[in-house]
């Protein structure tokens, strides 16, 4: 019995340390700036395409590799081979989440959606490319699109 009572005080201590601990924690969480000189990275958020630093620049080098073949020089297209990026009104009302959903899949010519009766292969053909090729072929696209 007194073996009981004590392992039932040991867990209400224990108990009492973990919300305590918990609370310090949170409290520390939520002060303000801290003046530590290494400031704690923000790892809150989920890490989204938005939280990706895209960049023009690269975005057209990657573009001239892969996407120049079908969507022409400068994004102007290809007739029979890929579409105008410059007057897309998918590219301007899309996401960029989605426009790289969309690159990722492509859009066979047998899609619902295909609008020209050519295959748009998964990521131009070229599955080298990462995320951030593409995040940064949106920038390009984007700064090109009217
Ligand atoms: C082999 C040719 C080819 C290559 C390479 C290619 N595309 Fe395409 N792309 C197409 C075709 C064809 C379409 C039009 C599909 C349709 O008819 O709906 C298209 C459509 C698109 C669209 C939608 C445009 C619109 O207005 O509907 C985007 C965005 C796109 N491609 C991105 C890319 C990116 C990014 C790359 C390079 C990583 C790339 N494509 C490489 C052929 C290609």
């Amino acid at each position: 019995m007194t073996l009981t009572i004590n392992s039932n005080r040991i867990t209400n201590i224990l108990l009492l340390m973990i919300v305590l601990v918990t609370g310090l924690v949170i409290s520390g969480c939520s002060s303000t700036e801290p003046t530590a000189i290494v400031k704690p990275t923000p790892t809150r958020a989920k890490p989204t395409l938005t939280s990706v630093v895209s960049n023009v620049e690269s975005g057209m080098l990657a573009y001239n590799t892969t996407c120049v073949a079908c969507h022409g020089p400068n994004g102007i297209g290809i007739k029979d081979l890929g579409k105008d990026w410059t007057e897309s009104d998918f590219i301007k009302n899309t996401s960029d989440e989605d426009l790289m959903a969309f690159i990722k899949a492509g859009r066979p010519a047998t899609h619902e959606d295909n609008t020209t009766g050519v295959d748009m292969p998964a990521m131009g053909g070229n599955t080298a490319l990462t995320d951030q090729d593409l995040a940064d072929i949106i920038a390009y696209a984007r700064s090109i699109n009217k």
